[in-house]
């Protein structure tokens, strides 16, 4: 894989690039020029999922991009209604179709829908899949602390990651010590708070002050939090501009002022133990 970008281990001893191209919302063919101007930037992982529609569009954007297999990373997801072992196998098998891949890096569990409570049904198919080499790693997305325990405590195997909604305006700090105990990665999803807190003023005052744009300062502080990011973008320029942190640094009184931007309500997504989308 490229080198020159930071990457994560995780606990099964695989690596993955720390940032990422985000692809929710790209559809109708958006997610090709994207990826072409990712990895023309230097991008090595592109995130996806079965709910985006967009799955065939990222194959293409893979095949046209020219990057040998071997270094990209491509993370795609189970969907709600699939929370069994032979449902996982089938979507997993259905996802490499339309991605023309045999194999993805990292394959997710997209929500935990602890109401209808088949999760732990769903991490015995993903433990399957990976056994057979069709998911080289697995986690999961939007797990409480008491999801992740149980995964444990009946499987004996921890996720990789936990992909969870996390920007400045949502830090999510209690959530982020269990992984730190435990060794699962955290993903950051919406880390730009989906553009929102771009505007803030502690944001703007660090981007005039690092000249910087408010996007690259949000970014690295994910990337110095130790964040794996995976910011979203159609247009072309912002996913050049999204990858070129490798020189900007933020400081420790920039850090502690980020930190104080953590709000109650900063969620901007659904509630992981209320929501039951299928
Ligand atoms: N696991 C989950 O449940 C879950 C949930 C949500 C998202 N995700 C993943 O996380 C990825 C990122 O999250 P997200 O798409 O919700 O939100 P996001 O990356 O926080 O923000 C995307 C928004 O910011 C804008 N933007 C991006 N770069 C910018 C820049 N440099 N300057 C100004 N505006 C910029 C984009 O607009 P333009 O496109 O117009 O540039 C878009 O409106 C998703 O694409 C998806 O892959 C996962």
């Amino acid at each position: 894989m490229s080198s020159n970008q930071p990457y994560v281990t995780f606990h099964d001893g695989r690596r993955a690039p720390q940032l990422g191209l985000g692809t929710w919302k790209l559809t109708d063919g958006a997610a090709i020029p994207a990826i072409l101007a990712a990895t023309e930037a230097g991008y090595r992982s592109i995130d996806t999922a079965a709910i985006y529609h967009n799955e065939a569009d990222v194959g293409q954007g893979i095949l046209q991009c020219g990057i040998p297999r071997d270094n990209l990373f491509v993370t795609t997801k189970l969907w709600n209604d699939q929370h069994s072992i032979e449902a996982s196998k089938l979507a997993l098998r259905e996802s490499l179709d339309k991605l023309q891949l045999d194999y993805v890096d990292l394959y997710l569990i997209h929500w935990p829908v602890p109401k209808e409570n088949h999760y732990l049904g769903a991490w015995d198919g993903l433990i399957q899949l990976r056994d057979e080499g069709l998911a080289k790693s697995i986690g999961v997305c939007n797990f409480d602390i008491e999801h992740l325990q149980k995964l444990l405590d009946k499987t004996g195997v921890l996720p990789v990651v936990n992909q969870i909604e996390l920007h400045p305006y949502f830090q999510q700090a209690e959530l982020r010590a269990y992984h730190a105990d435990h060794g699962i990665q955290t993903e950051a999803w919406s880390p730009l708070g989906q553009g929102q807190v771009l505007q803030d003023p502690v944001i703007l005052e660090l981007a005039h002050q690092l000249q910087a744009s408010p996007a690259q300062v949000i970014l690295r502080w994910h990337i110095q939090m130790g964040h794996m990011v995976i910011p979203k973008s159609a247009q072309p320029q912002r996913v050049r501009d999204n990858f070129n942190l490798w020189s900007l640094h933020l400081d420790d009184d920039a850090m502690a002022r980020i930190a104080t931007l953590d709000k109650a309500d900063g969620r901007i997504g659904p509630v992981p133990a209320e929501f039951a989308l299928m």
